[in-house]
């Protein structure tokens, strides 16, 4: 069967190398490829390339996540929550979009950190993947206050999950009463990669900063807490997770989410 990535543009994505070397090692006869598809012609490829024998499932990721919950049959409850899809299934005829995004972060940062349930979180960015996460980490932890750059977008989603909210400009200073602080902007993504969402100052020892981002596999503000005496994560365990997720929904097989990780990275550092 086929799988995809679709996105536009897809580029050089780690997601069929993750996905091939799991098909791979568990002896399945399936293929994951990028799919670039313009968002105009969104509606058609799902006509034309998704809803058809050959095709399993695929995963979505920018710009297409939001115009996803109108486009498939059925939406799971974790795309409901999410607001987006990333992952469509199709089987016996129905479309069915589902999240596996802010599970799969959740999953990383609480393997790497341990129990979250006092922590004092905040939450960087109020887009996409930060609408995930707030909803899956606002019942978990302590304390959540999402702090981004348009406060209006932070206050409406900090709202919408009843946390608090403020200005990832003018609220930096909040950073340092933060045991965990999620990264869930841009900032310091490849190619800009000395940038930091947050001043080093507000950065301390005990804290942890988990970046989503993972080109670079570390951040600036990653190297930044760990310079204050602080931990790191790096968001390629929330890709592998969401990804092995993805697969167990496709194939009914949870696979190994070492050898994900190990074909991910590769292909990340052979990119550079
Ligand atoms: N590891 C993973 O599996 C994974 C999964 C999903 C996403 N990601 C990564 O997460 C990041 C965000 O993705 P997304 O889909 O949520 O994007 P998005 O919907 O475009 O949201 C971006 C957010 O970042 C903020 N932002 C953008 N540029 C900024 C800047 N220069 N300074 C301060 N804030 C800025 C935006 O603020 P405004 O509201 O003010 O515009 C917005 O809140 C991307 O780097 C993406 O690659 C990783």
């Amino acid at each position: 069967m086929k799988f995809y990535l679709l996105g536009y543009p897809v580029g050089h994505s780690v997601s069929p190398p993750m996905h091939n070397a799991a098909f791979k090692e568990l002896g399945m006869p399936h293929d994951y490829s990028s799919l670039g598809v313009e968002p105009s012609r969104l509606a058609y490829t799902i006509k034309a390339k998704i809803k058809v024998d050959e095709f399993g499932g695929a995963s979505v990721t920018i710009p297409h996540k939001i115009e996803m919950l109108r486009l498939v049959d059925e939406l799971d409850g974790s795309a409901e929550r999410a607001g987006a899809v990333n992952t469509l299934q199709w089987k016996d005829g129905v479309l069915t979009g589902y999240n596996t995004d802010a599970t799969g972060g959740v999953k990383a940062l609480i393997e790497s950190y341990g129990d979250i349930s006092q922590a004092k979180t905040i939450l960087l960015g109020a887009g996409g993947a930060a609408n995930a996460l707030a909803a899956q980490l606002a019942p978990r932890v302590k304390e959540l206050t999402i702090l981004n750059r348009t406060v209006e977008k932070a206050r409406a989603l900090a709202e919408r999950i009843g946390t608090n909210s403020g200005s990832i400009i003018y609220d930096q200073a909040l950073i340092e009463s933060a045991d965990i602080i999620v990264n869930a902007t841009p900032v310091g993504m490849h190619p800009n990669v000395g940038a930091s969402p947050i001043d080093k100052r507000h950065l301390h020892e005990g804290q942890m900063v988990f970046d989503i981002v993972y080109n670079p596999l570390k951040t600036q503000i990653m190297l930044d807490v760990e310079e204050a005496g602080g931990r790191s994560l790096g968001g390629l365990w929330m890709l592998v997770y969401q990804g092995v997720e993805a697969f167990e929904i496709w194939t009914g097989v949870r696979p190994s989410a070492q050898t994900m990780y190990d074909a991910a990275k590769k292909a990340l550092l052979e990119r550079h």
